[in-house]
């Protein structure tokens, strides 16, 4: 069964995606649940807050909280890996042709990147689904749209690869002139690996829709540039049916009023992290600005 909640962080670039993660993993550690941080950012910011070295092997950094920082290329090499592994297996018919050729091509196709984080996703997702939380420190906003867009896009061309495969086993019944049984569709390993496919990719596009499983937190600054890509994350997510969970209304300055908020946020529960006068880098810095704002969170992870 899979249990544990994921929460995304995301905003522009320097609002405190990986500071406000970071602070949301120690807390909810610190009230007992087991947490896996994980950071889906290339540019890593997570061994610089926890001053630890860091990789894809999540490392302990406090009770119950571990964290990692995937490594892109080797998830990219992964893909690439099962990619051909399918291919020999499903059309082993083609193992005479020169397979090289074709992945020095594809190996410089676009869209490798989210594929890689998916993946990564989907191998952490399924390792940890016993834990209490998962906590994604997302990648600049473009990556990390094309990151939730990636199940349903791929659904989209999934289905007419199937639409296809199933005229060409009917064409193949015409030509052979031997009818195939039902069971023979079935036993079709094409046919069958594009519906495990469609299968896998449904299931993260109903997790990625479903709030009581993905909590997207969508951090901002109180600047008109962070405010406008937040508004564009909003929408985007919107239209793939990913509501915001909460926003987050980092380095705050004290008594500043809500007058700048958008409207469009005015539904969404918010949260203040007042601009720190101290570094927020290594726990006890961490653990210093959550007694200070305990409230602030407590109130917002519905938990005692
Ligand atoms: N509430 C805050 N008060 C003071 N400094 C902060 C706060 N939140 C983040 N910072 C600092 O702002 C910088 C960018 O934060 P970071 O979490 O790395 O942003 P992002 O991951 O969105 O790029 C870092 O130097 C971080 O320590
Ligand atoms: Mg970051």
């Amino acid at each position: 069964m899979n249990r544990a909640t994921h929460l995304f962080f995301m905003g522009k670039g320097g609002v405190g995606k990986s500071t406000s993660a970071a602070l949301f993993s120690t807390f909810l550690a610190q009230k007992g649940y087991r947490v896996m941080l994980v950071s889906l950012d290339p540019a890593h910011n997570q061994s610089d807050i926890f001053e630890r070295t860091l990789s894809d092997e999540p490392v302990e950094v406090a009770p119950r909280l571990r964290v990692s920082e995937i490594d892109e290329d080797s998830w990219i090499r992964a893909y690439l890996k099962d990619v051909r592994r399918q291919i020999n297996r499903t059309y082993s018919y083609l193992t005479a042709f020169n397979l090289d050729k074709y992945f020095s091509v594809i190996k410089h196709s676009p869209g490798l990147e989210e594929y890689a984080l998916i993946l990564a996703y989907e191998h952490l997702q399924n390792k940890y689904s016993d834990w209490d939380y998962l906590v994604f420190d997302m990648p600049p906003t473009a990556l990390s749209l094309k990151f939730f867009a990636l199940p349903s896009l791929s659904l989209v061309w999934v289905n007419h690869l199937l639409t296809l495969r199933q005229e060409i086993i009917e064409k193949r019944e015409l030509i052979t002139k031997i009818k195939l049984l039902k069971k023979e569709f079935e036993r079709d390993k094409v046919l069958n690996k594009i519906q495990e496919q469609r299968k896998q990719y449904e299931t993260m596009r109903e997790a990625f829709t479903n709030p009581e499983k993905t909590q997207v937190y969508l951090v901002l600054n109180p600047d008109k540039l962070s405010h406008a890509e937040s508004l564009r994350i909003f929408h985007s997510l919107k239209e793939m049916g990913i509501r915001l969970y909460r926003t987050i209304y980092n380095k705050r300055p004290a008594n500043e009023s809500c007058a700048d908020i958008d409207p469009v946020f005015a539904d969404i529960p918010s949260l203040n992290f007042p601009l720190s006068d101290t570094p927020l880098i290594g726990t006890e810095q961490l653990q210093r600005y959550l007694q200070a704002n305990e409230r602030e969170v407590q109130r917002h992870l519905n938990i005692c």
